[in-house]
């Protein structure tokens, strides 16, 4: 039953992708989902709560009583297709907003993400900036955006700009462009707060010398994107290996055609 749930399969799907593309080695990387009420009214018969909550280490008054798909801590995502209930679970949190409960899967011991603060973190920055829309927290460990950290200064506007330069398509797909947090010790709440503050202005967060989070409101489009950033990072680093540095581009004025004719706003401050 929990199975053959739509957004249980969207999810395996999406995990599946992202290990192909070879985004997800050993456990590297993680995903979550915000179920829609009538998703957790169809499964409540299938629930098992675990009798009481843990603290997350961070809050979030507005995901109160509200359930997540998210993947386990130490889980690879190779896995996932073939153990769904072993790698995966669906989390309730409490009245507060600051603890979890398991309801289905995460079997044999296993827990949410040690990421799980971030994603808590950003689907509450998400859900209150989109008015609800975005559902979808990915975060995966994307080798040419890893790459361009340690070469380019880790600004939100030189990250920015190079990617939406890339390709004619990026602006469109993330015209909020994209931000950066400095390098951190991952899996608390200390990256986690520095994460959500971007996603308050754009969909994308990059950890120097770690990856990537996507946020979107459902898989494909979150997908898609954590693919077109990604993709973009390779083209600079194969024109930069061609050894001429680069010779054109998209200009500050080709972007504004691009930003009028496809009817999107890029962000100003990385314009000038
Ligand atoms: P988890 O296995 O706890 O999800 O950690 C993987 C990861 O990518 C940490 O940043
Ligand atoms: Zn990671």
């Amino acid at each position: 039953m929990v199975l053959a749930a739509e957004f249980m399969k969207g999810f395996i799907r999406m995990a599946d992708d992202g290990c192909r593309q070879g985004w997800h080695e050993r456990n590297g990387g993680n995903l979550s989902y915000r179920l829609k009420p009538e998703e957790v009214d169809a499964i409540k018969p299938n629930m098992t709560p675990a009798g009481h909550f843990i603290k997350i280490g961070v809050k979030a008054e507005n995901l109160a009583g509200e359930y997540f798909l998210v993947t386990g801590s130490g889980k690879y995502f190779r896995n996932i297709a073939a153990a769904p209930q072993d790698n995966l679970g669906i989390v309730e949190l409490d009245q507060q907003g600051e603890g979890y409960r398991i309801v289905w899967g995460l079997e044999k011991g296993a827990v949410p993400t040690s990421e799980f603060p971030t994603h808590i973190m950003n689907h509450r920055v998400k859900k209150a900036v989109t008015k609800g829309e975005y559902r979808v927290i990915y975060h995966a460990h994307t080798p040419s955006i890893i790459a361009l950290t340690y070469v380019l200064p880790l600004t939100d506007k030189e990250f920015s700009r190079v990617l939406w330069t890339m390709a004619t398509e990026c602006p469109i797909v993330f015209p909020d462009g994209v931000g950066v947090v400095p390098w951190m010790v991952p899996g608390g709440s200390k990256i986690a707060l520095a994460t959500c503050e971007l996603m308050e202005k754009h969909d994308v967060a990059i950890w120097a010398h770690h990856g990537m989070f996507c946020a979107g409101p459902d898989f494909d489009t979150t997908y898609g994107l954590m693919d077109t950033v990604e993709k973009a990072a390779d083209i600079y680093l194969r024109a930069m290996s061609c050894g001429q540095g680069i010779r054109q581009t998209i200009s500050t004025d080709n972007l504004r055609e691009i930003a009028s004719a496809f009817h999107v706003k890029l962000r100003e401050e990385f314009l000038d």
